[in-house]
């Protein structure tokens, strides 16, 4: 995100989207973590578009989107009346994480309130809710005077956009879609959710840039990991989350993980390759070493070692070597630490989900 992306927009570019939101037509909009594909979320059958543009299953819950006040202090916000025509209760909890955090890269999972349609939470009794900081977001949030509805605009299970030049290709056959185009994702993967639903506890569906470390330090609310001591009996209860797929994220390219030193092992499992790898290398590393292989051309990627800066890049680097034509992508594994825990999330589902055949296994 440049600082000026708002004055990519003008009011005229953003009326048109509201326009077109309002006709029930389908907008892509930049956020900060990643690009979404926005629809009116109080239309059932904007709703159904985006489960058939990005061929997503129907049970799928989506993210409710929500403006920030217009308030120029952050601290004096209400978001009470913002969030009452969506969420049945409000806990002390919820609303310490949400004065802390929003607007931001941070989801938050509800009871809803019951005009919420099904459509959207694939039949359950939840909604997740964020309020995206990206000035163009909050615009035509703010326009709208509603709530919007947006994944990831990508195609179900493929890797998240994060530059509109992303959004089109994904959806190259979808010509009437309007992109607003804001610039670079700075964020770089999808928000942290938590669920605030089910019991007094706090759980972690999907890691991302905010952790429970900075929530705990911030709020001192500890976040349980789905799983957790005594939330694990509920585990069965939890909501579906499409992100919680082993495959997701996942580029066409076969791609692996390596530990330090150990390229060769990453191999091993595709003896038939004679050709070209594509290895990512942190910058804090010199170069492969003794690492080479005789029947294998490698070519060395280097990766920021500053765990920020590689989340921004991560799914910018998967699309650019995705595109490139290698047989084989790898990736170092990211190191212990919870900062790096969105990271080995995404990379560990896009490993899974990577590959020709993933098209086939991931619809059914
Ligand atoms: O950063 C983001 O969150 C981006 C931007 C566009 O806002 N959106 C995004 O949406 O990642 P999507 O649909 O790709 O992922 C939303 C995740 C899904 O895994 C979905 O299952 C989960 O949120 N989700 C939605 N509603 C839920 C609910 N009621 N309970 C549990 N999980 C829910
Ligand atoms: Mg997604």
């Amino acid at each position: 995100m440049s600082s000026d992306s708002s004055s990519l927009h003008s009011s005229a570019v953003i009326n048109e989207a509201v326009q077109a939101l309002r006709d029930g037509g389908l907008v892509a909009f930049p956020t900060e973590t990643v690009y979404g594909l926005g629809a009116d979320a109080k239309n059932p059958d904007a709703i159904k578009k985006i489960f058939t543009a990005k061929g997503r299953p129907s049970n799928h819950p989506l993210i409710v989107h929500l403006a920030a006040p217009d308030k120029f202090d952050r601290a004096q916000i209400d978001w009470v009346p913002v969030l009452a025509p969506w969420v049945r209760d409000l806990s002390e909890d919820a609303l310490k994480l949400i004065n802390t955090f929003w607007p931001g890269p941070l989801t938050l999972v509800f009871k809803k309130d019951k005009s919420v349609l099904n459509e959207l939470t694939g039949g359950q009794d939840t909604v997740a809710i964020r309020a995206p900081a990206h000035p163009i977001s909050q615009a035509l949030l703010r326009q709208f005077q509603g709530g919007i509805v947006a994944p990831s605009a990508n195609r179900f299970g493929k890797v998240s956009p994060t530059s509109a030049a992303d959004v089109r290709d994904e959806f190259d056959d979808v010509l009437d879609l309007m992109i607003l185009d804001g610039g670079d994702c700075e964020v770089g993967i999808e928000s942290t959710i938590i669920d605030l639903s089910s019991s007094d506890r706090a759980v972690l569906l999907r890691p991302g840039l905010i952790t429970p470390s900075e929530i705990s330090t911030k709020t001192g609310i500890k976040v349980y990991l789905p799983g957790e001591d005594a939330v694990s009996k509920r585990d069965a209860a939890l909501p579906r989350v499409s992100g919680s797929l082993r495959a997701h994220y996942a580029p066409t390219t076969p791609l692996r993980m390596y530990a330090s030193g150990r390229i060769l092992d990453a191999l091993s499992e595709f003896p038939d390759i004679k050709s070209q790898v594509a290895v990512a290398v942190w910058d804090s590393d010199s170069s492969l070493g003794e690492d080479g292989h005789p029947s294998v051309h490698f070519e060395e990627v280097i990766v920021p070692s500053d765990s920020t800066v590689f989340t921004s890049r991560l799914y910018r680097t998967l699309r650019d070597l995705d595109q490139q034509g290698w047989d084989l992508i790898l990736f170092p594994e990211p190191p212990p630490g919870e900062e790096w825990d969105g990271v080995r999330d995404r990379l560990q589902r896009a490993c899974f989900g990577s590959g020709p055949s993933f098209s086939n296994h991931a619809n059914s």
